[in-house]
C-alpha cells in the first residue's frame, strides 16, 4: 500500500524559520524593538497591546527581536566574546533551530496532505469509495444522526455558517479545512479486515518510520467520493515537548491522549493495536500492577497549550474500546486526597493548609509570594522547610519566615539526609505515630534539658548530653562525607558542640532515639507525604550564556546543571501534591532546550501532570521586564495548577525559542481585556529618601509618605494587604491600607516619621573613588551613559571609540575616566556602561552585582547605584522583608529572587486549584482587586 501519512515524523528538518509575512501590528512591533533600548511608553502607547498574544505569532518566529542578555548568577564583567556573538545569533534568528510544537505541524500538515496538489496527493484525491481493499463498510449513518453528530461535515451546514462568519471566523476557517460529506459509515474494510469507530491503530508512517498511532473518530465519504477516516492522535513521548532528546525517561509503551485530530485517506490504515487506558498512579510500581498486557496505555492527555500533560477528561462517547482500570493505590496520593476532603467539608473556619518545601530557597522570594497568593485566595500555605547552601540566604529566610525549618546545606545532603532520615523513623518505629497532642508535649527546647544530669563524668571522658541537629555531608570539613549529629556535651557549653558521625555514636543509641523522636513529632525533616507543596529555582550555570565551557552534547553531565536532576529526586522521594519550578529562559534556549524538556520528562515520567509557563514579572505590576519559566506539577488526584494572566502591560524584550513561543503566559490577540498601565521606575522607588554613595546605616526612617499604590503596597505591614481575603470587598479596603501611610492620611493620622516603620537596607553598594567620580559626571538625564562622559566619537552605526584629535580626560587618580572596558563592552556597541536609569523606565531585569561597569543601574538623580532596597522594591519585596549579610551578598540575593509579585499571582493559582475551583483551563484571570 503506497500510503502518505499524514501525520508528519518530528524531525529536525521540519523547522521552518522563516519568518512569514507579519500583520501591520506586528511589523509596527518590529520596528520599535529594533530601535533597542526603547522608552516604554512608546511601546504601551502601541495599540498592538505587547502582552497579548497573538494567535498569528504562535506558528510565526519572532527571531528578529532583540535579545537581553540576562543571567540569575554573577555577571562577568568580561563576557566571553564568544558566547556574545551568539547572544546576537540568537537576535538574528540564526541559532533558533528548535522545531515549532509539532502538534502545530501536525495541523498544518494534515490539511494539505488532504487538499494538496502535489502529484502524490493528487493519487489520493481520486480514490473512491469502490477499492475493493479498502473501503467503507455496511449501511450508512442515518442521515439524521450523522448531521447530528459532524454537523460542521455537511455542504448546507457549512455554507450556512459560512455567510454567518466573522472576520475572526474566517480565519478560523482559513486554517481548518473542513472536508465536506456526502455521509458517515461506522465501518470500513482495508485489507480484508474490519475497522470499527474506536478502534485504536496504527497509521503508516512517512519514508519508513514508524508508524503513528490514533483512535478512528469518524469514517466518512465526501462530496467528490473519496474515503476517510479521522484519527485522534496518541502522543508517543518523543511526539511531545520532552521530544527525543528525552524521551527514555518514559516508558516506551505509555502513550498520551490528545485533542488533535485530523482526516486521513482509508489506506493509510496500516493495523489495529490494543491500547489500554490505565489511571496514574505516583507509586510506579502499584501502576505497573495495574497494567494489563497491550501494546500501549494511555493514562494523560498532551495539549500543546502551555506544553500540558494532565488527568484525561472524562468519556464522553462510547467510542472508546479500551479496559478502564481506576485502581489506585498509592498512600501519598489517598492520604491527601483525604485531608482535602476534611478540611473543605469542617470548612468554615478552619482555612486549608498546605506544607510548603522551598528548595535553593535563596532569601524566599518565591515562597514568600507564593504564600502571600495562597492566603490572598483562603488557603493557608505555611513555609514548613527550606533548603540552601549559602548561609546569608538561610539567616534572611530564618528572619523572615520563623516558620521554617531551614536548613543550611546543599540540596544534594538534604535529599540524602532525608532518605537517612526516613530509616531512622522506621528503625524507631515512629512512622505512622505522629499525632498533635505528641506533637505539642514534644517540643524540643534545647536549654530546658541542658545539664539535667549534673553527675561528673570521669577525667578524659566525654559524655553526649543531647543531639542537636542532623545532617549529611562532610560538616568537620575531614572529606568524610556521611551522616552526623550535632552534640552537646554533657558539662560543656553550646560553643564546644561538635559534629559526630552517625557510626560514632552507636554506644548513644537512647540519646539517638531521643532526638528522632522529637525531631519526628516536631517535623524537623519532611517524611514522603508530608509536603504538599516544593517549589524551588535549581540554579544550572552549565546553560548561561556567560559560561563558555557549556556542555551542549550532554546537558546533564556537566556538575552545574546537575541540580535539576537533584531537584526531580527530591521530587521523586517526598512526592508532593504540587511542584513549581522555576528557571532562567536559558533553560529553553540551551540545547535546544534540553534541560527544559528534561524537568517536564521527569515529571510526567513520575505520573505528575504537568505545565510550562513563562512569565514576564512586570506584567504583574512592578516596574521590569524579567522573564522566566515557570513549571507546574501536580499530583493526578489534584488539578493542575493554571498560570495567572497578566494585570498590567509591560515592555517586552527579550526572545524565546520558536516552539516555546506559545507557552509565553499572555491573553489571546483575539480576546477583550484591558491590562493596567506598564509601572516605571518611580512608581516603585520615588518615594524613599535619599542617600548617598557612603550611605552605611542598617535602618532609616522614611522621609515622606507613598506617594503610588505600589509603595502603598509595599509598605504595607505583614498582617494587612498581602494577605486580606479577596472576597471580602471591605476586607481588602481595610487590610490593604491598615498600618500604611495612605490609611493613616484617611484617618486624618499624620504620617510623620514617628508613625512609620523604619526603612531597611536602603544601602547602596559603595562605588570606589574612581567609579564615584565616574558616575557623579553623568549626567542626570535620562538615556544618560559613559558617552557622555566627553572625548568619545559616535559613528553613525552607534559605535563608540575614543576621539583621536582629543587628548583622553583623566581621573585624579590617574585613571582615564572612560575606562577600556566601557569602551570595548558589547565590541563598543553598548550604551550601559555607567548608564543612568530614569523615572519613566522600566528596568530590564535586576542583577546580583551592583557593578555600574556593564549596566544600567545608576540612580537617576543621585551619585550612586541603586540599593538594596531599592532593587527589593522592584522586585515586588514588602519593605518589612529584611535582608541578611553583607551589603554584596543581600544584592545576590533580591537578584536571584523570583519577583514576589509573580510568585504570589501563581500561589493565589495555586490555591484555587487546590480548593478545586479552577477549570482546569491553562490561564486563570486574577481578580481585580488582586
Ligand atoms: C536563583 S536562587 C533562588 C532564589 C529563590 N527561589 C527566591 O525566589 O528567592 C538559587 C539559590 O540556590 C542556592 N544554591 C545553589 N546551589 C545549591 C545547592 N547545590 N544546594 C542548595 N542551594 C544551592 C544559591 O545559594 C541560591 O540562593
Amino acid at each position: 500500500m503506497n500510503c502518505r501519512s499524514r501525520k508528519p515524523k518530528p524531525k529536525e528538518e521540519d523547522v521552518e524559520l522563516k519568518p512569514k509575512s507579519t500583520s501591520k501590528a506586528q511589523s509596527r512591533k518590529r520596528k520599535v524593538k529594533d530601535e533597542g533600548l526603547i522608552n516604554s511608553s512608546s511601546i504601551i502607547e502601541n495599540d498592538d497591546n505587547l502582552v497579548k498574544k497573538s494567535s498569528k505569532s504562535k506558528k510565526k518566529g519572532k527571531n528578529t527581536e532583540k535579545m537581553e542578555v540576562e543571567t540569575d548568577e554573577s555577571v562577568c564583567l568580561e563576557m566571553d566574546s564568544e558566547e556574545e556573538n551568539e547572544d546576537e545569533k540568537v537576535n538574528k534568528g540564526e541559532i533558533l533551530k528548535l522545531k515549532p510544537v509539532k502538534v502545530v505541524q501536525r495541523k498544518g500538515k494534515a490539511r494539505s496532505s488532504s487538499t494538496s496538489s502535489s502529484s502524490n496527493s493528487k493519487k489520493k484525491l481520486k480514490r473512491t469509495v469502490i477499492d475493493t481493499e479498502c473501503r467503507l463498510y455496511g449501511e450508512p449513518i442515518p442521515d439524521n444522526e450523522a448531521r447530528q453528530q459532524w454537523p460542521h461535515r455537511y455542504e448546507d451546514q457549512v455554507k450556512e455558517d459560512k455567510t454567518a462568519s466573522t472576520s475572526s471566523k474566517k480565519e478560523i476557517d482559513e486554517e481548518e479545512e473542513v472536508l465536506i460529506v456526502r455521509r458517515h459509515y461506522r465501518q470500513a474494510e482495508v485489507d480484508h479486515i474490519i475497522y470499527n469507530l474506536g478502534d485504536n491503530i496504527f497509521i503508516q508512517g512517512d519514508n519508513g518510520s514508524q508508524d503513528y498511532i490514533g483512535r478512528i473518530v469518524e469514517f466518512f465519504e465526501t462530496t467528490d467520493k473519496r474515503a476517510f477516516f479521522t484519527a485522534r492522535w496518541f502522543f508517543r513521548a518523543e511526539d511531545t515537548v520532552i521530544s527525543k532528546s528525552n524521551a527514555s525517561l518514559v516508558d516506551e509503551k505509555r502513550l498520551f491522549y490528545s485533542d488533535y485530530k485530523n482526516d486521513n485517506p482509508l489506506d493509510c490504515i496500516t493495523s489495529k493495536i490494543e491500547i489500554v487506558e490505565v489511571y496514574p498512579n505516583v507509586d510506579l510500581v502499584a501502576k505497573k500492577e495495574t497494567i494489563p498486557s497491550c501494546d500501549f496505555y494511555y493514562d494523560m492527555e498532551y495539549s500543546e497549550s502551555y506544553s500540558t500533560f494532565s488527568n484525561l477528561k472524562p468519556v464522553s462517547s462510547g467510542t472508546s474500546s479500551t479496559a478502564t482500570n481506576n485502581a489506585v493505590s498509592d498512600v501519598a496520593m489517598s492520604k491527601n486526597k483525604k485531608s482535602f476532603k476534611k478540611a473543605s467539608v469542617n470548612g468554615k473556619a478552619e482555612k486549608p493548609s498546605l506544607k510548603l518545601l522551598d528548595l535553593y530557597a535563596g532569601c524566599g522570594g518565591m515562597s514568600t509570594g507564593l504564600c502571600l497568593g495562597a492566603a490572598v485566595s483562603g488557603v493557608n500555605l505555611t513555609p514548613s522547610w527550606a533548603v540552601d547552601f549559602n548561609k546569608h540566604a538561610c539567616q534572611s529566610l530564618r528572619e523572615n519566615h520563623p516558620t521554617s525549618q531551614v536548613r543550611n546545606e546543599t540540596a544534594e545532603n538534604f535529599l540524602m539526609v532525608l532518605k537517612e532520615w526516613v530509616k531512622l523513623c522506621r528503625e524507631f518505629s515512629l512512622l505512622g505515630t505522629r499525632c498533635k497532642e505528641t506533637q505539642n508535649s514534644l517540643v524540643m527546647n534545647d536549654e530546658e534539658d541542658e545539664g539535667d544530669d549534673d553527675a561528673p563524668t570521669p577525667p578524659g571522658v566525654f559524655e553526649v548530653a543531647k543531639l542537636l541537629e542532623i545532617t549529611y555531608g562532610d560538616p568537620n570539613n575531614i572529606k568524610n562525607i556521611g551522616l552526623y549529629f550535632k552534640v552537646r556535651w554533657k558539662g560543656y557549653g553550646p560553643e564546644e558542640d561538635t559534629w559526630e558521625p552517625f557510626n560514632g555514636l552507636m554506644e548513644c543509641q537512647e540519646r539517638v532515639r531521643e532526638f528522632v523522636t522529637r525531631g519526628f513529632h516536631e517535623n524537623i525533616l519532611p517524611l514522603p507525604g508530608d509536603v504538599d507543596v516544593i517549589c524551588g529555582g535549581p540554579p544550572c550555570q552549565g546553560i548561561s550564556g556567560f559560561n563558555r565551557f557549556r556542555n551542549k552534547a550532554e546537558p546533564l553531565k556537566d556538575e552545574k546543571n546537575h541540580q535539576v536532576v537533584v531537584f526531580m529526586d527530591i521530587v521523586e522521594f517526598l512526592k508532593p501534591r504540587y511542584v513549581l519550578m522555576e528557571n532562567v529562559v536559558d533553560l529553553l534556549k540551551f540545547s535546544k532546550g534540553f534541560l527544559g524538556r528534561y524537568a517536564i520528562g521527569r515529571l510526567v515520567s513520575l505520573d505528575y501532570q504537568a505545565r510550562l509557563g513563562l512569565m514576564a514579572a512586570g506584567c504583574y505590576g512592578i516596574p521590569q521586564f524579567r522573564r522566566r519559566v515557570f513549571l507546574w506539577g501536580a499530583l493526578p488526584t489534584e488539578i493542575l495548577p493554571a498560570y495567572p494572566l497578566p494585570t498590567h502591560e509591560v515592555v517586552q524584550r527579550g526572545v524565546v525559542p520558536l516552539e516555546f513561543e506559545q507557552n509565553t503566559v499572555a491573553y489571546d490577540a483575539d480576546h477583550q481585556f484591558k491590562l493596567k498601565s506598564a509601572l516605571v521606575l518611580s512608581d516603585a522607588i520615588m518615594d524613599l529618601p535619599p542617600v548617598t554613595n557612603d550611605e552605611s546605616r542598617d535602618q532609616i526612617p522614611y522621609v515622606q509618605a507613598a506617594q503610588t499604590d505600589l509603595q502603598k503596597l509595599l509598605r504595607s505591614s505583614k498582617q494587612s494587604e498581602f494577605i486580606s481575603p479577596i472576597c471580602t470587598p471591605l476586607s481588602i479596603y481595610v487590610g490593604i491600607f491598615v498600618y500604611s501611610s495612605f490609611f493613616a492620611e484617611l484617618m486624618g493620622i499624620n504620617a510623620s516619621e514617628e508613625t512609620l516603620p523604619m526603612l531597611y537596607d536602603h544601602l547602596p553598594y559603595r562605588l570606589n573613588q574612581d567609579d564615584f567620580e565616574r558616575v557623579s559626571r553623568v549626567p542626570k538625564k535620562k538615556g544618560a551613559n559613559f558617552r557622555d562622559l566627553g572625548g568619545l566619537v559616535i559613528h553613525a552605526d552607534n559605535k563608540v571609540e575614543l576621539d583621536k584629535n582629543a587628548e583622553r580626560a583623566v581621573l585624579p587618580s590617574g585613571k582615564p575616566v572612560v575606562p577600556d572596558y566601557a569602551l570595548s563592552w558589547k565590541d563598543g556597541y553598548s550604551t550601559e556602561p555607567f548608564g543612568r536609569l530614569w523615572w519613566d523606565e522600566t528596568v530590564s531585569t535586576v542583577v546580583t552585582r551592583a557593578q555600574p561597569h556593564n549596566r544600567v543601574i545608576t540612580h537617576p538623580e543621585q551619585d550612586r547605584v541603586l540599593t538594596v532596597r531599592e532593587n527589593a522594591r522592584i522586585q515586588g519585596f514588602p519593605d518589612y522583608y529584611k535582608l541578611s549579610g553583607p551589603v554584596k551578598e543581600r544584592y545576590i540575593q533580591v537578584g536571584n529572587a523570583v519577583a514576589v509579585p509573580v510568585a504570589r499571582a501563581l500561589g493565589h493559582a495555586l490555591s484555587v486549584a487546590y480548593q478545586q475551583i479552577g477549570s482546569g483551563h491553562p490561564l486563570l484571570k486574577l481578580p481585580s482587586n488582586f
